[in-house]
């Protein structure tokens, strides 16, 4: 049987767990594809890096990635290393070369996909990539091919385990944000630098790729409009309680219709959603995105969305799917952007605001509060007013309005002099009374 040979590019946290896995499962592997998997390759930045017992030959390691991707004798193409460049040289050289490609880079992806996806249409190749967003979660297959008869109305994700971790902390034991993402850092959850995921990068990138996917259209990282949670205080998380909601880094992504045409959303930004809502009891680091569409209706898809194992488990999926192709001459079917859906600003999305103002507690502040709203035909749905001293907490939790008037009703609050401060504004998502 002649083997199907493997370039893997990266050897960290994922890298290493998939050549555990294709080590430790190979009689399997060779059984489901047909032909075993060999490695050709193995390109990193670090040759003298110490890599424990990995079950490999230290021969096979190289810094020289291009020229591993270029080798003859190399089918497919693993990228597990990360970043814009020089990953996209390297796929986009492997996919005009008519190689496989199963890559776990999400920021690539929703930075350049169309790049990639016109590489792999030139040389006729696979490009999967079913560990890039929700790590062993199989959803992009899913959204891909299941289905594919179906029309998607709807993607409502937790699609980031550290900034789940932090929020679920917060929710669990009262703590701020600094405090819990002080202890995720200690448990290994959160990174050194945290940026990408607690102001949400990581999650609009997923964003990206999931509405896509699910819409048809060429979505990208910077059509996504994001906010991360850093400004999440536990007082907000306490008010959330009150509600009976908890507050959750969600990721939307929804077919809009109008008057011109069908559009898509997509954002990604911390929200107030009911604890009854199924999203609701996802804690921890784990992951979940509950899908909506016109016929099947509600599914939930639920596990482990980051860490070395589970995300290996989605990489070798796709190196059984490429190596199956391979050895039939086929390919998967190529990106399905047929609709190309308009993205719909920001401003013109219909969301509901959870608003938490410290005013004079005076006769008529409440009429003025209440005519900023209207002034911007911003429907109040409740109100709940505590006295506090001279002054009072209101809080006014509004029905769905345009984003932008409820952004100008904000503004117009915070100039009034009744108005001491805002202490936090929030988008509210799912029904609440
Ligand atoms: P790591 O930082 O642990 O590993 C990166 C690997 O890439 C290392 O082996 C590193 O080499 C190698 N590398 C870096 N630069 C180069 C270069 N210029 N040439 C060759 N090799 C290079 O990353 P992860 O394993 O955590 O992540 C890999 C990919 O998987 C990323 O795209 C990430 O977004 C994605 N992903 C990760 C998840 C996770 O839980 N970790 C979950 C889902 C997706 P060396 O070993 O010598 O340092
Ligand atoms: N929703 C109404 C308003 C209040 O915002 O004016 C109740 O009539």
């Amino acid at each position: 049987m002649k083997p199907v040979r493997l370039a893997l590019l990266g050897c960290g946290t994922v890298g290493a767990e998939v050549v555990r896995l294709l080590h430790e499962q190979a009689d399997d592997l060779t059984a489901r594809i047909g032909a075993p998997i060999e490695i050709a390759g193995i390109a990193v930045r670090r040759l003298a890096r110490d890599r424990g017992d990995l079950p490999v030959d230290p021969a096979l390691f190289t810094t020289d990635a291009l020229g591993l991707v270029k080798r003859d004798d190399v089918d497919v193409v693993v990228e597990v290393v990360g970043g814009i460049e020089p990953a996209r040289t390297w796929l986009v050289e492997a996919l005009r070369a008519g190689k496989s490609v199963v890559t776990a880079n999400k920021a690539l992806l929703a930075e350049d996909g169309g790049t990639l996806h016109d590489a792999a249409t030139e040389g006729g190749s696979d490009l999967y990539y079913e560990a890039a967003v929700a790590g062993a979660i199989p959803l992009l297959r899913p959204l891909r091919e299941s289905l594919h008869g179906d029309k998607i109305t709807r993607v409502t994700g937790i699609v980031n385990g550290t900034t789940n971790y932090i929020l679920s902390s917060m929710d669990s034991s009262g703590a701020s944000f600094t405090e819990a993402l002080e202890e995720a850092t200690a448990l290994g959850y959160a990174e050194a630098d945290p940026t990408a995921d607690v102001d949400g990068f990581d999650a609009a990138a997923k964003a990206a790729i999931l509405a896509s996917l699910a819409f048809h259209s060429r979505v990208g990282a910077a059509d996504v409009h994001r906010e991360g949670i850093t400004e999440v205080s536990a007082a907000d998380v306490a008010s959330a309680k009150a509600m009976g909601c908890t507050i959750k880094l969600l990721c939307i992504a929804s077919r809009v219709s109008g008057p011109s045409g069908d559009s898509v959303s997509v954002r990604v930004h911390p929200a107030m959603i009911p604890r009854t809502h199924p999203l609701a009891s996802v804690g921890d680091a784990f992951n979940a995105v509950f899908v909506e569409a016109e016929a099947a209706g509600q599914l939930m898809f639920y596990g482990r969305g980051a860490g070395g194992a589970p995300t290996a488990s989605a990489v070798l999926g796709d190196i059984v799917a490429v190596g199956r192709n391979r050895l039939a001459g086929v390919r998967s079917a190529s990106e399905s952007a047929y609709a190309d859906l308009p993205v719909r600003p920001m401003g013109e999305v219909v969301t509901r605001y959870h608003i938490s103002l410290d005013v004079a507690d005076r006769a008529g502040v409440l009429a003025a509060v209440a005519g900023v709203f209207a002034k911007h035909d911003v429907s109040i749905a409740t109100v709940r007013q505590s006295g506090r001293g001279d002054d009072a907490i209101l809080v006014i939790v509004t029905h769905g309005a345009p984003d932008a008037a409820l952004a100008a009703t904000v503004r117009e609050l915070q100039a009034l002099d009744i108005v001491r401060s805002i202490a936090s504004v929030l988008r509210v998502e799912g029904a609440t009374t």
